[in-house]
């Protein structure tokens, strides 16, 4: 598809032969206004390089592009140049596009197959899944399908905090208060209980910090009992993780996680050593970044033990090492800004030049209603109860619509998910937000229900538009030759803006990383659909024209679904 104002400003330059063609192109905007046409060029720039009047220039490039065939209609209006492009032709272009390429529409391959590593979810072994950590794996898993589609080869990495001084407190609160069989029922409740116990148990005795903290060291010295404890606690944790890992429809390509470099990072310590980037203070190891603005990053503790951020410096280079990455993008909450500065910052001072290629995308605070979340407290929303909740309100709600619907449970849970991530998605990931269940479970309004809804509303068009009895018995050249001076209406060219503007949303939202510009571009599909779904009767009596506006419709339903699908969300057929 053409891109218009790179060609505006193409036969621009043609016609303007006293100004450069990228300086031309970047003065070419899209007025605010439609009545002002789709584009518009200012001329007062060109008067003085002309030495004439800028409305007399305007008229003269107005008649000028008037016999260019794209425009429907050309006109200057004082100083501006106003074009109309010609309606037919663009919806002839897109139709064309959607038609050729399917579920591939707004894919590149700009990516040119480099490698990206996206890290995201990295929950904590024994610790919930809570609410705070589905930003992580929303967006993660987002950024990984919208990077794909522009052609990079992804590394889905679960950097799992499956290690650290904490897991020496588990392990003292088992041997401590534990039992087998209520961990085995139900790991993550149970061993957090112990976790919450051991901060209360341990402001009356401070003696067990020392203990978990000789714990932790039996545990970095791989010691058999601790690490049989540690590996099982492990085990039964992923368990929890990976079923809600199903209900999102998400994986990994590896889980490689914290205690993964426990054995590799003496070879840092001593290249931070030889290379007098870290030095001794008090028994323990600290890198000074005080002259730069990022305070002092401790590497190793005096009792020898290593840090989160030590295991980082060893991980990133692992991953350089191993997938020779063109970017390695870490997906975790603003709260960690600090930490990949200085992680960043280190490496920079190792001589890695590869150390600007760690993009770091955070995202805003989670907090409850009745305030922030808190593991040690015990304060927190487990994300499958979540996502369980909503799948149940969601099957009510359509029970209510359609009693006699079919595979009921299949649909409820495609939306009552989609719902959960489709509103995850909705703000600019950089904003704090409350968790609160009505918002979630709202499926009025700009919600995923609503641009799923309208995706059905597309299908089952197409279904009686052409008597079929699903749409996977469509094929497009049932479509035939389409008439487009019936989708010349203002609804319907609205749509087809939006629709032709699809790929470089896709590319918008990986510059950016930000997958709430497909999220809030879909919402506006589905309302420009609807309009035009209200004020034009689709399936009308003469064939062409229903030809046409089915056509325009299963373009919306590829767009649609192409949208959903980037951002990890599925798009049923009926709802
Ligand atoms: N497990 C950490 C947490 O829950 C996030 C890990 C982020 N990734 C990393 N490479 N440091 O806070």
């Amino acid at each position: 598809m053409k891109d218009y104002k790179k060609y505006i400003g193409s036969i621009l330059g043609d016609i303007v032969s006293d100004m450069n063609v990228n300086e031309i192109t970047a003065m070419v905007e899209v007025p605010s206004d439609e009545k002002m046409g789709d584009f518009a060029f200012p001329c007062f720039k060109l008067a003085r390089v002309l030495r004439k009047a800028p409305n007399l220039i305007a008229s003269d490039i107005a008649e000028k592009l008037s016999n260019e065939g794209i425009f429907e209609k050309v006109e200057a209006v004082n100083a501006y140049v106003n074009m109309f492009i010609d309606r037919g032709q663009l919806a002839n272009e897109l139709i064309k596009e959607v038609r050729d390429t399917g579920s591939d529409f707004g894919n590149s391959d700009v990516g040119q197959h480099k490698p990206v590593i996206v890290e995201y979810s990295a929950p904590n072994i024994a610790k919930p899944f809570h609410i705070g950590h589905i930003r992580s794996t929303v967006i993660g898993n987002a950024l990984y399908k919208i990077m794909a589609a522009i052609g990079y080869d992804v590394i889905r990495i679960n950097h799992l905090g499956d290690y650290g001084t904490q897991f020496g407190k588990m392990i003292v609160a088992y041997r401590k208060w534990g039992n087998k069989e209520d961990v085995e029922r139900e790991p993550i409740k149970t061993l957090l209980s112990y976790y919450t116990r051991f901060h209360q148990e341990s402001e009356k005795d401070p003696s067990l910090e020392d203990e978990a903290r000789a714990t932790f060291t039996k545990l970095e010295h791989g010691e058999e009992d601790e690490t049989r404890l540690w590996q099982w606690f492990r085990d039964e944790s992923l368990k929890e993780f990976n079923r809600v890992y199903d209900m999102l429809g998400i994986t990994f390509d590896s889980y490689n996680g914290e205690s993964f470099y426990s054995d590799k990072m003496a070879r840092f310590i001593k290249e931070l050593e030889e290379k007098k980037v870290m030095e001794p203070s008090m028994g323990a190891n600290i890198v000074n970044m005080e002259d730069v603005g990022l305070g002092v990053a401790l590497i190793t503790k005096n009792d020898g033990s290593t840090l989160y951020i030590t295991r980082d410096i060893a991980a990133a280079v692992y991953r350089k090492e191993t997938y020779d990455f063109y970017k390695n993008i870490y997906v975790v909450a603003s709260q960690q800004n600090l930490h990949f500065a200085q992680l960043k910052e280190i490496l920079n001072r190792l001589g890695y030049e590869w150390y600007d290629d760690i993009v770091h995308v955070p995202f805003g605070l989670v907090s409850l209603e009745e305030g922030t979340m808190s593991t040690r407290e015990g304060r927190v929303v487990f994300l499958e109860d979540v996502l369980t909740k909503s799948v149940e309100k969601t099957k009510e709600i359509i029970k209510e619509k359609n009693p006699n619907g079919e595979n009921l449970d299949e649909i409820a849970a495609q939306v009552g998910i989609g719902a959960i991530v489709f509103q995850e998605l909705s703000n600019n990931r950089i904003k704090d937000y409350t968790f609160s269940w009505d918002k979630v479970l709202n499926f009025d309004g700009e919600t995923g229900p609503y641009v799923q809804y309208t995706h059905a509303r597309c299908a089952s068009l197409i279904r009686k538009g052409f008597n079929l009895e699903t749409i996977k018995d469509f094929d497009e050249s049932m479509l035939g030759e389409i008439s487009t001076e019936y989708l010349k209406s203002d609804s319907a060219y609205a749509l087809v803006k939006l629709l032709y503007n699809m790929p470089q949303v896709v590319l918008e939202a990986a510059g950016k990383y930000e997958p709430s510009v497909i999220t809030r571009h879909i919402i506006n599909i589905a309302q420009a659909f609807n309009r035009f779904y209200h004020e034009e009767k689709i399936i009308t009596e003469n064939e062409a024209e229903a030809r046409a506006k089915l056509a325009l419709a299963f373009a919306t339903e590829k767009v649609l679904s192409k949208g959903l699908d980037l951002l990890g969300i599925k798009a049923p057929e009926r709802m």
